[in-house]
């Protein structure tokens, strides 16, 4: 049987790989080497446990560290493996330095890589994550573009349209398999005493908003004002680097804001579908909100989701107080209409048939 190797080694890649892993088996041996820069219990193993994925293969443990030593232990220690196991395909997803340094050890070896989300932009490149994704874009064989816009970026950028795949995105097929196990499995409104339409929903952990004090000073006061004007309370997994972050600058979270630890993934679909509105500077979640129907307000001044402004589901607020809380009122004031942009459900299915057909 062929073989595939998929790379992986953060907490979206691991929710938006997870149905590829179950599709891939129908084609390939399928090999999956964690490189670890994610290991907290709640950002790793929880989606490994939820989702039932077999154990990696190999794990890296890389942890944290600079850009550049993450990048550099991962290259050392996924060429070892590429070159253990002769794979026919190298498998990646998104703009993570896990992305970068599995597609980049690949192209060194002459091997085949599928870049799965490919195509995104933000055209701003000062985000890690925009070098990550044009340099994997541009070394990649099997281009798996979300949507139609994607496809357009990359003919632009010169990529050959033989390479390029447009698929869905991946997501759609988690939150479409998992909704209804969240609905029937998770107890976390309970939990948290939490009514329904009656609570926001905040996610944060972007460096340019978390790391800068004035900015996420800024952000948790634009929140502060929410909670006053809405009275809801604003329910706020946090991710490890902002908790850093926030200790670090001895910063208070103003009343109303309950930070919780990360939740599972079959949790955090239950707190997005019932969330009166969820604010964000997440990739992922700007997808999730929008398939799921739930107003988004992202804390960014750029976006490489624009299906998700297109439809009306996002608004882009940036981090001022006041564009925070007018753009709440903004996304409150309407109804949201439209067809999910990302896809059918079917993008795994396809992305591994393309794969299994396309190699020898
Ligand atoms: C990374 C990705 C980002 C993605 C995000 C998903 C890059 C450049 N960034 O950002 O694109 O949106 O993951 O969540 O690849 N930490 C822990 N436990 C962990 C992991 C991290 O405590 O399991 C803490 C460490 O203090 C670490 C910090 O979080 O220094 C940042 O982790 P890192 O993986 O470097 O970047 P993320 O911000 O997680
Ligand atoms: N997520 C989760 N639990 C949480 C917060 C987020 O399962 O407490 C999921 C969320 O549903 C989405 C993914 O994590 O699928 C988004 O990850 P993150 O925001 O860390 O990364 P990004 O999408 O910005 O790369």
């Amino acid at each position: 049987m062929k073989k595939a190797v998929i790379v992986m080694g953060t907490r979206p890649e691991i929710i938006k790989l997870s149905p590829v892993v179950d599709t891939l088996g129908a084609y390939f041996d399928t090999i999956i080497v964690h490189t670890g820069q994610h290991y907290s219990y709640n950002l790793d193993k929880i989606f490994f446990e939820e989702f039932e994925l077999p154990q990696p293969d190999y794990n890296l443990d890389v942890g944290s560290g600079s850009h550049a030593q993450e990048v550099g232990k991962m290259l050392m220690g996924i060429e070892k493996i590429l070159k253990t196991e002769c794979p026919n395909v190298v498998l990646v997803q998104g703009d993570t330095n896990s992305t970068l340094a599995g597609a980049l050890a690949a192209s060194k070896l002459g091997m085949n890589i599928g870049h799965v989300e490919a195509g995104l932009r933000s055209y701003d490149r000062r985000m890690p994550e925009e070098i990550n994704r044009v340099i994997t874009d541009h070394i990649s064989d099997f281009l798996f573009a979300p949507t139609e816009l994607q496809k357009k970026i990359l003919l632009k950028e010169g990529i050959p349209k033989e390479k390029i795949y447009m698929t869905g995105n991946t997501i759609v097929d988690a939150i479409f398999k998992n909704l209804k196990i969240s609905n029937k499995k998770s107890r976390i409104l309970e939990t948290l005493s939490l009514k329904r339409q009656n609570y926001f929903l905040l996610t944060l952990h972007r460096p340019e908003n978390v790391d800068v004090k004035n900015k996420l000073e800024r952000i948790l006061k634009g929140l502060s004002s929410v909670k006053d004007n809405y009275r809801s309370p604003i329910i706020f997994p946090i991710h490890p680097r902002t908790r850093k972050m926030r200790e670090k600058f001895s910063l208070e979270y103003p009343k109303g804001i309950e930070v919780i630890e990360p939740v599972s993934f079959l949790d955090f679909l239950q707190l997005e579908a019932n969330a009166r509105l969820i604010f964000t500077d997440s990739g992922g979640i700007q997808e999730e909100s929008c398939i799921l129907k739930i107003p988004c307000v992202t804390l960014r001044e750029n976006t490489e989701r624009p299906e998700t402004l297109n439809v009306g589901s996002n608004i882009l607020a940036g981090t001022k107080p006041e564009k925070i809380l007018s753009s709440t009122s903004e996304m409150l004031s309407k109804p949201l209409q439209y067809e999910n942009p990302f896809g059918d459900g079917k993008a795994s299915e396809r992305i591994a048939r393309i794969c299994g057909e396309n190699l020898e």
